[in-house]
């Protein structure tokens, strides 16, 4: 079996991973291959531990080869995967859920929090030795408590974003295809269209998948539908969000504010983003803690070894892959 992973993960997954194959391989430097390298390495591979960073389309299932089964992704999203190639190619591949969902709506809340209150600003001020005294008019930001909070995407995160911000007694809408009665019984959240909801929300918080249909969700005519007041938060994926417009509206205040964690291309960030003093900056980090990257790490290995192994991976996004799976191994 030739097992390849991308970059180095947290050792509790890679452990996993040796007790079940010693002989795996390993992409040893933190950094992610370029595309001749990846093709490279995956040759003949029968699984491939990959990252958000991996871009696994037909190509690279092709190089790999017939006997390649499964691509485990170290990732909730697996939009990196071209889903319908790996299904007609009878690969399964699997996702890391729920294990990373209070880290990434802890980082929202980080996020909305650091926009709010100008914590990355203010900090560099003080940092600069510009503090000179207690000002009456020094930093001003936004009130949390008490406001409204905007959630599009009610699933997982979404959800957890939501129930974390009682403490904040907040008012909370949401925006999803499908109702989250949970959601409203536990908190009284209610169910708005996204046009009411950018009307309403002091804090729009977003936790879409990236879809056709998500792509600039937020884009120029939604940001002039939010309040001059308000701030967008984005942990989902870059391309939610229509980086120029948002910038354009952070610059002349058509908004107060906003935090990113994701970005349209990433590594790169629009450069007129890296300009303002009204946005914070992310490295997508939100699910960036050792317990839960351990955790995801974990899951990432299981899933791998369990299609290997023939059985059908707990986390498997292409269930439909399953039958022709059987017949494959
Ligand atoms: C991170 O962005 C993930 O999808 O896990």
């Amino acid at each position: 079996m030739k097992i390849y992973v991308t970059q180095p993960i947290p050792s509790a997954g890679l452990e996993v991973l040796r007790r079940a194959y010693p002989n795996f391989q390993i992409n040893p430097e933190e950094r992610v291959l370029s595309r001749a390298e990846l093709l490279a390495k995956i040759k003949g591979g029968d699984a491939i531990l990959s990252l958000l960073t991996d871009k696994i389309d037909a190509e690279v299932l092709d190089t790999a080869g017939p006997q390649l089964k499964v691509v485990a992704n170290m990732a909730v999203g697996y939009d990196n995967i071209d889903l319908a190639a790996a299904t007609s190619r009878g690969v399964m591949a699997t996702n890391t859920p729920g294990v990373l969902t209070d880290a990434t709506a802890d980082h929202a809340w980080a996020l909305l929090f650091a926009a709010a209150r100008r914590i990355p600003e203010s900090e560099k001020f003080l940092r600069a030795g510009k503090f000179k005294s207690w000002g009456p008019l020094l930093f001003l930001g936004g009130d949390v408590t008490g406001r409204t909070l905007g959630i599009i995407g009610a699933g997982r995160i979404g959800h957890a974003v939501a129930m974390k911000s009682r403490g904040f007694n907040m008012r909370v809408l949401y925006a999803d295809e499908l109702p989250n009665a949970k959601l409203e019984q536990e908190i009284g959240a209610r169910k708005v269209r996204v046009e009411e909801l950018l009307r309403e929300a002091d804090f729009v918080s977003v936790h879409v998948p990236l879809l056709p249909s998500t792509k600039h969700l937020i884009n120029a005519l939604s940001l002039r539908l939010m309040k001059k007041t308000a701030y967008l938060i984005n942990t989902s994926r870059g391309p939610v969000v229509d980086e120029a417009a948002l910038a354009e509206a952070l610059k002349n205040g058509v908004i107060a504010g906003a935090a990113l964690d994701v970005f349209e291309n990433e590594p790169l960030v629009h450069p007129e983003l890296l300009k303002l003093d009204n946005v914070v900056l992310t490295p997508h980090t939100a699910s960036a803690t050792i317990e839960t990257r351990s955790k995801m790490a974990t899951m990432a290995a299981e899933n791998l070894i369990a299609g290997l192994a023939g059985q059908r991976p707990p986390n498997l996004v292409n269930g439909e892959v399953w039958g022709k799976h059987q017949t494959k191994s």
